[in-house]
């Protein structure tokens, strides 16, 4: 999950990074009122999830509350990049003496943290690591040591800071250090991180970007989920715990295991190929235990999403066999009554399966078909779908 600004800057503050006051504001008013509240010189920042702000006129210095006023007009309901600017940060404003840049990641291919620092901040960082990537120190970071004094200090030395700037950028890294651990943050940035005309460093803007999978650690993370941005269909799944991914197509699916239905949507995309080119509708990963429970809330997300015509579901039995999962299928459509009104292409495969299709076959729902393997499922639902488009 990636942050806003705003959120990047208020936990900065809670970890001890040298952050300005900043205030978050929805109109012009409430940002006339909170320039006022800062005083002085304030800056003027469009709350969007995208990079370069600046250049795109989503950010401006207000000499005083009246400027602020006038530029969170103009900067509110602004287009930066595809995202509507609903929300401004009045931000009390840098006086900049240098621009510099850092950031600590997740880096997958090297199963390790990386850090990157240069000494020129503020321009496009991508710019700088294509046209001059000896500008951009890269730094591996042991996730069993992370970055400590000593890591801290190789970075800034790397990067080229100056003996009397070292210490003090050092130091602010180490407590970036500290929000990227305690809060299991993938990526923060700060660009620019500053120097200021007295001397002080001071980060300037963040991103932020949060693991979800560590969100039952940080409870307090759950409340900075952009609500408003989320698709409708897959804050139902996460309510319900599901993993869930909406894609564009007209054939919902439904599989146990991750890859079993990662294969399904290529199967599906593939047999779409011959009826009219319908696609996969969904990610829909329900796990090891296929309850009725599961399966309803499962087919409840489904079934509601407009664009899917049919649904398949392919299950192999491990752990939770085939006539728990049948047993699933059938309480969920007893569950789900007249809300369950697409048809459905179930194949059903491993432990115990003969029971399990027994069941099916027993309950004899009209909506469901039977198919024997994979491609045979696949063919089907993308066969109804397209009928039914
Ligand atoms: N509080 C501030 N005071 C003074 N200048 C600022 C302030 N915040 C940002 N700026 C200037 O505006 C530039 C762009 O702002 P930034 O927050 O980095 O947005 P983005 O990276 O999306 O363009 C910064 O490089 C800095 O020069
Ligand atoms: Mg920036």
């Amino acid at each position: 999950m990636d942050l806003f600004e705003y959120q990047a800057r208020d936990m900065f503050e809670a970890h001890g990074v040298p952050v300005l006051a900043g205030i978050v504001a929805h109109t012009p008013e409430e940002a006339k009122a909170a320039a006022e509240k800062i005083g002085g010189v304030t800056v003027v920042k469009a709350q969007v999830k995208v990079g370069g702000r600046g250049k795109a006129g989503g950010v401006k210095v207000a000499k005083n509350a009246d400027e602020a006023f006038a530029h969170a007009s103009a900067i509110l309901g602004m287009d930066i990049k595809g995202h509507t600017v609903n929300t401004v940060m009045i931000a009390q404003g840098a006086d900049i003496a240098q621009e510099f840049y850092f950031s600590v990641l997740l880096d997958r291919a090297n199963r390790n943290y990386l850090a990157m620092c240069s000494v020129e901040g503020g321009v496009e960082i991508e710019v700088l690591a294509v046209e001059r990537p000896e500008a951009l120190a890269r730094i591996a970071v042991d996730p069993a040591v992370g970055i400590d004094a000593a890591k801290a200090d190789e970075i800034v030395a790397t990067a080229g800071f100056s003996a009397e700037l070292a210490p003090k950028v050092a130091a602010a890294i180490i407590k970036l250090w500290d929000v990227f651990v305690k809060e299991d943050a993938t990526l923060v940035e700060v660009n620019p991180l500053v120097l200021t005309g007295a001397g002080d460093i001071v980060a300037l803007d963040g991103k932020v970007s949060l693991d979800e999978n560590a969100d039952f650690r940080h409870p307090h993370h759950l409340e900075l989920e952009d609500a408003a941005a989320a698709d409708p269909l897959e804050a139902k799944a996460k309510a319900a715990d599901l993993n869930y991914v909406k894609l564009d197509g007209e054939v919902g699916v439904i599989g146990n295991g991750a890859g079993l239905v990662m294969s399904t949507l290529d199967v599906v995309a593939y047999a779409g190929e011959n009826h009219g080119g319908v696609k996969p509708a969904n990610f829909l990963d329900i796990g090891g235990g296929a309850s009725a429970e599961v399966m309803a809330a499962g087919l409840d997300v489904i079934l509601n999403d407009p664009q899917v015509k049919s649904v398949f579901v392919n299950v192999f039995g491990g752990i939770t066999a085939c006539d728990a999962v049948a047993k699933g299928i059938v309480g969920a459509l007893a569950e789900l009554g007249a809300a369950a009104n697409k048809p459905l292409v179930v194949r059903l495969d491993g432990n115990n399966v003969e029971e399990g299709r027994r069941i099916l076959n027993e309950a004899n729902h009209p909506l469901v078909t039977l198919a024997a393997t994979m491609d045979e499922g696949a063919d089907k639902a993308a066969e109804l779908a397209h009928a039914a488009k």
